[in-house]
């Protein structure tokens, strides 16, 4: 039986080197520990651990054929988890490792089937948020973690977010404080030409292609199949979301204001979630609001997004109203996540 879970303060910057080696101790002996890394909190275990990884999709409620992201400490590290390590996949990993990019490499066999679902591929990456790679370091062993939410849920930002959906299920929660980046990693598959972003994040597009030249998005489809988790309804608060239409926050705020009026005529005021400029527009007298900050500041609405939709759900609102990003840099990942938040569109 999981024994309760436990928060230990750790300080994001410099982590107590103590607390490192109790939760890499427990972790070895095979319990689950959720850690911040900059993208959001994982929930971790050790990766060549078959049980341990099995808790992982019991704890999560996650289907078994849904893959997860190896963390490792440093570039030697790939040959404990992969076969082999491409020229344009090694390219990648030294310009963004540690960082929130994810490749996929062929897997060895050391690796237990159930960390990648059973597939051929390896999904890999090195976190740079200290506590992460102080935890690594401290384990000496390749940790498999998703982001630690439900399965389906919203991913989590805070410690708070991570015990929300988990207590009870992991055995110890290292609170770092929010985590920077706020979405998850780019997970990347070079073997293709182009190379395929299966799901767009913490490193843009742009950047990428500066480095390896064109690349494309796989479509939903492809992206299933590549990556059988990649479910269409998917980062989900339990209140619907309504992505509001429009090219201007002028546009996007009366169209908020419209179904907001509508709403609130058959008693369900919604909350709303939207940049600052859109807020600075809306005429009606809503319920809960979140302000994502500046629409330019994407680095800034993409670290609040997930609190934003959390915030909301909290305030028990069945309806929170939202709108697209501009569709460059980080705001393709953070639209990428609304739609999933959003779909399927329920009446
Ligand atoms: O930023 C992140 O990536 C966070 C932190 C904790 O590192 N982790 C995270 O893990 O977001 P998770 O499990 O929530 O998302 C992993 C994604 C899923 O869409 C999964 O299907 C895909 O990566 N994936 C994992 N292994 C794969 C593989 N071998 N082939 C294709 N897709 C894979
Ligand atoms: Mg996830």
């Amino acid at each position: 039986m999981p024994s309760p879970t436990v928060v230990w303060k750790i300080d994001p910057g410099h982590p107590s080197p103590e607390i490192l080696a109790e939760a890499a101790a427990r972790l070895l002996r095979g319990e689950l520990v959720a850690f911040p890394t900059e993208t959001v909190y994982g929930l971790g275990a050790n990766a060549f651990d078959a049980e341990a990884v099995r808790r992982i999709f019991e704890a999560k409620q996650r289907p078994f054929d849904d893959p997860l992201i190896v963390h490792i400490a440093k570039v030697e590290d790939v040959q404990m988890v992969a076969t082999d390590f491409p020229a344009m996949a090694a390219r990648l990993a030294s310009l963004f490792w540690p960082g929130p990019l994810t490749l996929l490499l062929p897997r060895h066999a050391a690796l237990p089937g159930e960390v990648t679902s059973g597939l051929d591929t390896v999904a890999v990456r090195i976190p740079s948020h200290p506590v992460a790679l102080g935890l690594l370091g401290a384990c000496g062993v390749p940790i498999a973690a998703p982001s630690a939410n439900r399965f389906g849920h919203t991913s989590p930002t805070s410690a708070a977010h991570v015990l929300e959906d988990l207590d009870g299920a992991v055995e110890v929660i290292l609170d770092g404080g929010p985590t920077p980046v706020g979405i998850e990693s780019t997970v990347v598959d070079v073997r293709p030409t182009p190379a395929v972003i299966l799901r767009p994040g913490g490193v843009t597009r742009e950047q990428l292609e500066a480095v390896i030249g064109p690349m494309r998005y796989a479509e939903p489809g492809e992206r299933q199949a590549a990556s059988p988790g990649r479910l269409p309804r998917h980062y989900a608060p339990r209140a619907e979301l309504i992505l509001c239409p429009g090219d201007t926050a002028q546009t996007i705020a009366a169209s908020i204001d419209d179904h907001a009026r509508r709403l609130a005529a058959s008693g369900r005021p919604p909350g709303v979630l939207a940049v600052s400029e859109v807020h600075r527009e809306l005429r009606s007298s809503l319920g809960p609001v979140f302000d994502l900050g500046g629409q330019d500041d994407l680095l800034g609405i993409a670290r609040r997004l997930f609190l934003g939709l959390r915030t909301l759900e909290a305030a028990s609102v069945e309806v929170i109203l939202s709108h697209l990003m501009p569709a460059h840099g980080l705001g393709l990942a953070v639209n990428d996540r609304l739609r999933r938040a959003a779909h399927p569109p329920r009446e």
